[in-house]
C-alpha cells in the first residue's frame, strides 16, 4: 500500500540507511527526509537517494515549529520516524544544551505536528544507553524493556527524556507511538568521531589509535542495516505504546574491536595509544532482544565477522575514502582537540 513516511535525520548514519532500505524494499512509498545537516551529516551521503523520484529532502531543523508545520501540512505523512538527534556522548559532555534542545524539544515539535495532522504512527528511535550500564563481571545480566531508566551522560539523559515524552504523548493524547532502543551500530557512512570509523581512519593513516582507559568497556554491536530492518518490523508488526529493544547478542570490548580493525588493515598493535578515560564512562551495554525476536519475528541477519569486513571494505573503497576525508576536513578542529595528543 502507498504510504508517505517522514524520516528525520535521514542524512545521518542510521537515518540514511533506513531511507535506502525503504526505497529498495517499499518502492511504492514516498520517503521524505528532514535534516538540518549538522557537522555529523556529510551532504554527499544522500547523493544516490536524491536521484530517486520517490525521495524528497528538506534541509530544515526539527526545532523549527513553523517549518515543521508547513512540511507536515504539505506532505501529510502517514508515518514519522525520528532519527534526528545530537548523537555523540563526548560532545554532550562538552555542550549539553544543544542535546536538550534537539533531542527533547525537537521531539516535542515533531509529536505536536504528528498529533495535529493525525499521523498513523510516530516512531521514536532510542538507544540502550538509557538503561545506564551493567557491571563487567555479570555476564548474566541484560537490558530488557522493563530495566529501569538510569542514565549516565547528558546524551543518554536527553534520549531517555525523549522516549518518556513519546510514551506520555501516547498515554495522554493517544498519539500512536512506538519506541525502539538499540545497541551500538556500525556500518558505512558513520561519522569518524565514533569508535569504528575513527579507528579505521587513524589506522589507515598510520596515526595513533586513542583508546579510552584500558579499552575494556563492552558494547553490543549491531550492523546498521539490521537495526533499520528492526525499525521497519516495529512499524509493521509492533504494538502502539510499546518499547522494543533491538540488539544482536554481540558483545565486544572496545580494545578487541580496535585489534580486529588493525588486523584487518594489516597494521600493528603499536599504533594503540591508551588515553584518559571518558567522564562517567559506562562499562557494559548488553541488550536482551527477546521481545523483538518473538513479537516482530526480527533477528539480525549480518554476523559481526561479515559486517565488520564489509564496513572496513567500504571505508577503504574510493567512495568511502572520499566521504571520510570530507568529514575529517569539515571537523578538523573538533577531531584534533578531542582525539589527538590526549594523555
Ligand atoms: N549510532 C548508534 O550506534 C545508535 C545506537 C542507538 C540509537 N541511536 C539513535 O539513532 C539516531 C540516529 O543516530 P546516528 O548514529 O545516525 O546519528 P548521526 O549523528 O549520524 O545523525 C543524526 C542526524 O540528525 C541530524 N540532526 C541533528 N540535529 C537536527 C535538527 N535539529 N534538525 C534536523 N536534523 C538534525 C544530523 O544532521 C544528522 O544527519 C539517534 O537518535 C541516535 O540517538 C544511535
Amino acid at each position: 500500500m502507498k504510504k508517505t513516511i517522514l524520516v528525520t535525520g535521514g542524512t545521518g548514519f542510521i537515518g540514511n540507511c533506513f531511507c535506502k532500505l525503504l526505497l529498495q524494499e517499499r518502492p511504492e512509498w514516498k520517503v521524505i527526509n528532514i535534516d538540518v545537516c549538522t557537522y555529523a551529516a556529510n551532504p554527499h551521503t544522500i547523493d544516490e537517494e536524491l536521484k530517486n523520484p520517490n525521495y524528497v529532502f528538506y534541509k530544515e531543523d526539527i526545532r523549527d515549529r513553523k517549518k515543521m508545520d508547513e512540511i507536515f501540512a504539505k506532505e501529510r505523512p502517514n508515518i514519522v520516524v525520528n532519527f534526528a538527534a545530537e548523537s555523540h556522548v563526548d560532545r554532550s559532555i562538552k555542550n549539553p544544551t544543544i542535546f536538550l534542545e534537539t533531542n527533547i524539544l525537537g521531539t516535542a515539535v515533531l509529536m505536536d505536528c504528528s498529533r495535529k495532522y493525525g499521523v498513523e504512527r510516530y516512531h521514536q528511535v532510542g538507544t540502550d544507553e538509557v538503561y545506564g550500564d551493567l557491571p563487567l563481571d555479570r555476564k548474566d545480566l541484560f537490558f530488557t524493556e522493563s530495566t529501569p531508566i538510569h542514565t549516565s551522560s547528558p546524551y543518554s539523559t536527553s534520549k531517555a527524556s525523549a522516549d518518556l515524552l513519546a510514551l506520555a504523548y501516547h498515554r495522554t493524547y493517544g498519539l500512536p507511538v512506538t519506541v525502539s532502543r538499540c545497541s551500538n551500530n556500525y556500518g558505512p557512512y558513520q561519522f569518524p568521531e565514533k569508535l569504528i570509523p575513527l579507528m579505521i581512519a587513524k589506522a589507515t593513516n598510520n596515526e595513533k589509535l586513542p583508546v579510552y582507559g584500558q579499552g575494556l568497556n563492552v558494547r553490543d554491536w549491531l550492523y546498521v542495516e539490521d537495526h533499520c530492518r528492526g525499525i521497519l518490523a516495529v512499524l509493521e508488526k509492533g504494538k502502539v505504546g510499546e518499547v522494543y529493544n533491538l540488539g544482536g547478542h554481540n558483545e565486544k570490548a572496545n580494545i578487541d574491536i580496535v585489534k580486529i580493525i588493525l588486523k584487518e588493515l594489516g597494521k600493528g598493535e603499536e599504533l594503540i595509544s591508551y588515553v584518559a578515560d571518558r567522564h562517567g564512562h559506562d562499562q557494559r551495554y548488553a541488550i536482551d532482544p527477546h521481545k523483538a525476536n518473538v513479537e516482530l519475528d526480527w533477528d539480525p541477519i549480518t554476523r559481526f565477522e561479515v559486517g565488520i569486513k564489509k564496513t572496513i571494505a567500504w571505508y577503504q573503497s574510493d567512495l568511502g575514502k572520499k566521504w571520510l576525508a570530507e568529514c575529517i576536513e569539515s571537523e578538523q578542529e573538533w577531531l584534533k582537540a578531542n582525539y589527538e595528543n590526549r594523555d
